[in-house]
């Protein structure tokens, strides 16, 4: 064989292999079939419905928020058929509500940009409400006339890119709200009897435990045991924590109630007061739980159910929520990557966060000794325990502090008490590096 023939057969052979890798490959690309499709079908179907349902599904909660706390007489105002001043866009925002800025025609968002909208006239904020452009709350209304209100998800779970204005742009879904000051709104509804019977205290003290949690902050806890105040007197309220990066994460929560779904049922049954089902046996216990226990919490049903259909999707569409990357240029590179050393190292942070998850894969859970701190939060819950905080996306929940009660105002305080607990020994330079690195992830 002559080394061109030879060289010819080469070529011919690799041309065989290549055309017969290359079917391979297309095949891999035929639309789905059979049962594939119908798993791929699917998939679209729940994130769409679950977008949907995180942004927009009150599961009938308007009949507690309007309907018993007349919440929407408080935000309409007098002059437009409510109670008092009523709630001028200006208020909205410095409570931290957000507005959802595609939502709103191209001529007002112009406007906004230009300083043109009356941010001082509450029947503005019953507009943006009509447009559904309040990010996690829905107005009901009769032609004009706000009646009645309800809560989403996005209430506490998203925020806006600020891109037209502050406090209004595009949703971020999933990200911690954490200018929104839950206590302070609820605070200002008429009526907060329904609270004030079933905690046993009056409105002026349910209306002073609101009004001390500040931005950020919701006590999850209080209508199962009644206890607004730790022990040294400060909130007993946990920062609302991102919804994001949860995919891979066992237990939920800063103390681990449990899956992303069994909080899901919990809060939108228990905290947003939608009508569903919702089974916890856990909450019988009336030595921790004497609230709960006395009202059957741990045993809700309604009918009809209109929260129990929608969770499957709601519980996709979490886990769908990938958490965001930081800007390039919020963090440095180089001390970052000798901080991602650390983390897995000298510094021991990753032997419970473990990454790409930053929690353990498994049973992610602490007692209050094990991270240095004390036990009232942990004590509130089924497991008294802390879970351990998935921190991907840290940079985006700054604001508020770290720890579920924010008891660390910076990354560098939170380095500092790891570093002092576990007796680290760290430099003031690999602090520093850590600090960069937590800012990265
Ligand atoms: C009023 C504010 C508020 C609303 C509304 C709200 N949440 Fe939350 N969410 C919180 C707070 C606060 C926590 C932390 C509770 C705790 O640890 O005790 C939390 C925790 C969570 C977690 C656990 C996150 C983690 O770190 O693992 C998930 C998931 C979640 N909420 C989803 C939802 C969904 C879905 C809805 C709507 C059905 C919802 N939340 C409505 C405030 C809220
Ligand atoms: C023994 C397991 C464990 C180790 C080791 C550990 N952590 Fe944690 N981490 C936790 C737990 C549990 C929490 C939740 C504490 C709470 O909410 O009060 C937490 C919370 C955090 C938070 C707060 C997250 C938030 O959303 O507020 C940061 C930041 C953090 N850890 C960083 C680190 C760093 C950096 C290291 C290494 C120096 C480290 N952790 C080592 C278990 C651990």
């Amino acid at each position: 064989m002559t080394t061109r023939t030879r060289a010819g057969y080469t070529l011919l052979l690799f041309s065989i292999i290549f055309a017969g890798s290359y079917t391979l490959l297309r095949a891999d690309k035929k639309p789905e079939a059979g049962f594939d499709r119908a798993i791929v079908d699917n998939t679209r179907r729940l994130f769409e419905r679950g977008r949907q349902i995180f942004r927009y599904d009150t599961f009938g909660d308007e009949s507690f928020w309007g309907g018993m706390l007349h919440l929407h007489q408080a935000i309409a105002g007098a002059a437009n058929g409510g109670v008092g001043p009523g709630v001028s866009p200006r208020a909205a925002l410095s409570l931290g509500l957000k507005v959802d800025a595609q939502a709103l025609p191209d001529a007002v968002v112009r406007a906004i940009r230009q300083g043109d909208v009356n941010l001082d006239d509450p029947a503005v904020t019953l507009r943006l409400l009509k447009a559904r452009a309040v990010v996690g709350v829905t107005g009901i209304f009769e032609k004009d006339q706000l009646v009645s209100i309800g809560i989403q998800c996005a209430f506490c779970h998203s925020t806006v890119d600020d891109s037209v204005a502050p406090g209004v742009g595009s949703r971020l879904d999933g990200w911690a709200n954490r200018d929104l000051n839950v206590g302070a709104i609820v605070a200002s509804a008429p009526d907060l009897s329904p609270f004030s019977t079933l905690l046993g205290v009056s409105q002026d003290t349910v209306r002073t435990v609101l009004n001390s949690w500040g931005p950020g902050k919701f006590d999850a806890e209080l209508i199962l045991d009644g206890k607004a105040f730790r022990p040294d007197g400060r909130p007993a309220a946990t920062l609302i924590p991102p919804a994001f990066g949860l995919a891979g994460v066992n237990l939920h929560t800063w103390t681990g109630w449990g899956s992303v779904t069994h909080w899901n049922a919990f809060v939108s049954n228990l905290e947003m007061h939608g009508k569903g089902t919702f089974f916890d046996p856990r909450l019988d216990d009336a030595a921790k739980f004497p609230i709960a226990a006395a009202n059957g919490f741990g045993h809700v049903t309604n009918s009809p159910d209109l929260i129990t259909a929608k969770l499957p999707a709601l519980h996709y569409y979490q886990l769908s929520i990938p958490a965001p990357r930081p800007p390039g240029s919020s963090f440095d590179h180089d001390a970052a990557e000798r901080g991602d050393e650390l983390f897995e190292g000298k510094a021991r942070c990753a032997t419970c966060h473990v990454e790409p998850i930053f929690t353990e894969p498994g049973w992610n859970m602490h007692t209050p000794a094990e991270v240095g701190v004390d036990d009232f939060q942990a004590m509130r819950s089924p497991d008294e325990r802390y879970r351990t905080s998935p921190l991907a996306g840290l940079w985006s929940h700054q604001k508020g502090g770290f720890f579920h009660d924010g008891r660390f105002a910076t990354l560098r305080d939170v380095v500092d008490h790891y570093d002092a607990l576990f007796s680290l020994g760290l430099t003031e330079q690999e602090k520093n590096d850590l600090v960069e690195y937590l800012k990265s992830i």
